[in-house]
């Protein structure tokens, strides 16, 4: 049975990683951080199989400590700190843990497999994930981007990831360690934190649907971005790490998107006119914006053999649905609303989303 070590186990990847691996025969561990973690529980209950350890990116022995109980053929490194508008008030911890954190699990890998900095002592005996993102390619230099285009981060967080990207190749060049970096564009679904855009969006249609919220306040409603489905990108990690050499690959649809087409289909799927609820405000509005990400995942589909199965219409109706349902639970049983939509098909279970309560607390 191989054995998996996913970090960052707690989040939406995490979580739809270890569903697949354990799907696959995988022994699966699952990094956790901090004292008495909330989620820690929404993992025991959904991944009663997962068995948790204790460790933080920003913690060298903690790493350490977390391989050896675990002892992986396969380390995912998702652990990040990964909503991008934090990345400008900590900009210091968003490159200790997204940055310098990377290094610190990747120094923990080779001590654990013995690579001690020649070639011919190689660590290859374990492989690692990256997780790697199309926020890298920023001020875009070229669209569609794919693995050659050059990276122009616009944020902390996107800087900080570049830092761990380079750092994984150059790992991988050094002491020929198996370590890819998946550079993938965004992708969302049911359990997306309530402080991303997609899911803040299907959480206020299900709750100004039921009457719980008035208006939607959002940013740049300009941007484009090359939305997939979280289900299907999991996928892609793990068969980069099957592949005979590591390698990076660009993950994503290959269509873009702006954020006012994802509210006119996420309204119309409630039946709703955004024009009554939704308001631009500055809050919103970042520093320096990633005006459009479009993937040419081509390598992808050539080498992995690797194809997603979820469209952007699809998408948005599956995280409107399950929010709408989601938050329907919530309300006493007289007040809830008869279902009016028919549902496209999706070629996916839907996951329990979180608490709406909660979600919508942290998007706040
Ligand atoms: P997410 O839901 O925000 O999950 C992030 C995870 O990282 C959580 O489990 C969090 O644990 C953990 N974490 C944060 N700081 C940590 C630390 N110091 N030590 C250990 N764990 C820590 O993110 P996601 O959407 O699943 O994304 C997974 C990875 O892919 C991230 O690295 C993200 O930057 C990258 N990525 C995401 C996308 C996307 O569109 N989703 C696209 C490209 C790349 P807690 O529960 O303790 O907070
Ligand atoms: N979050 C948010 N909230 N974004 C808004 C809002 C709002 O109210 N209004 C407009 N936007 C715009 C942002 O300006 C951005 O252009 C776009 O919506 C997407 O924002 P997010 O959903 O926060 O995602 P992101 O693209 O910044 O980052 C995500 O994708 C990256 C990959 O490209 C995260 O998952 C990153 O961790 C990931 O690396």
């Amino acid at each position: 049975m191989p054995r998996a070590l996913i970090t960052g186990i707690t989040g939406q990847d995490g979580m739809y990683l270890a569903e697949h691996l354990l799907g696959l025969g995988y022994d699966v561990s699952g990094m956790v951080r901090g004292q008495d973690n909330p989620k820690r529980r929404t993992v025991e209950a959904l991944l009663p199989d997962v068995r948790l350890v204790e460790g933080d990116l920003l913690d060298a022995t903690s790493l350490r400590t977390t391989l050896q109980h675990a002892q992986p053929d396969e380390v995912y490194n998702l652990a990040a700190m990964s909503y991008v508008p934090y990345s400008w008030g900590q900009s210091e911890v968003t490159a200790a843990i997204n940055g310098v954190g990377v290094l610190r699990i990747l120094d923990a890998v080779r001590a654990l497999t013995g690579a001690s900095g020649s070639r011919a002592n190689s660590g290859a005996g374990v492989r690692f994930y990256q997780a790697s993102s199309s926020e890298m390619f920023g001020l875009a230099q070229e669209t569609p981007q794919r693995e050659t285009t050059p990276f122009h981060p616009r944020s902390p967080y996107g800087a900080a990831k570049a830092y761990a990207h380079y750092i994984t190749v150059n790992v991988r060049e050094s002491y020929n360690l198996f370590a890819c970096g998946g550079i993938l564009f965004n992708h969302e679904s049911p359990r997306r934190g309530a402080e991303f855009v997609t899911r803040k969006i299907s959480l206020a249609v299900a709750r100004i649907k039921a009457g719980l919220q008035d208006e939607l306040v959002l940013g740049n409603l300009d941007a484009r971005r090359d939305w997939g489905f979280a289900g299907d990108y999991v996928r892609a990690m793990h068969l980069m790490l099957q592949q005979d050499a590591p390698d990076d690959f660009v993950i994503g649809t290959g269509e873009t998107h702006t954020v006012r087409e994802f509210v006119d289909l996420a309204f119309a799927r409630a039946g709703l006119d955004p024009e009554r609820y939704v308001r631009v405000d500055a809050e919103f509005i970042r520093p320096a914006e990633v005006d459009v990400l479009l993937a040419d995942a081509s390598k992808a589909h050539r080498v992995l053999g690797w194809r997603p199965q979820v469209d952007f219409a699809g998408l948005v109706d599956m995280m409107v649905d399950a929010d709408v349902a989601a938050v329907a639970r919530t309300l006493p049983a007289g007040e809830r609303p008869v279902r009016r939509t028919e549902r496209r098909t999706v070629p996916h279970a839907e996951p329990e989303p979180e608490a709406p309560e909660t979600t919508q607390e942290r998007a706040a």
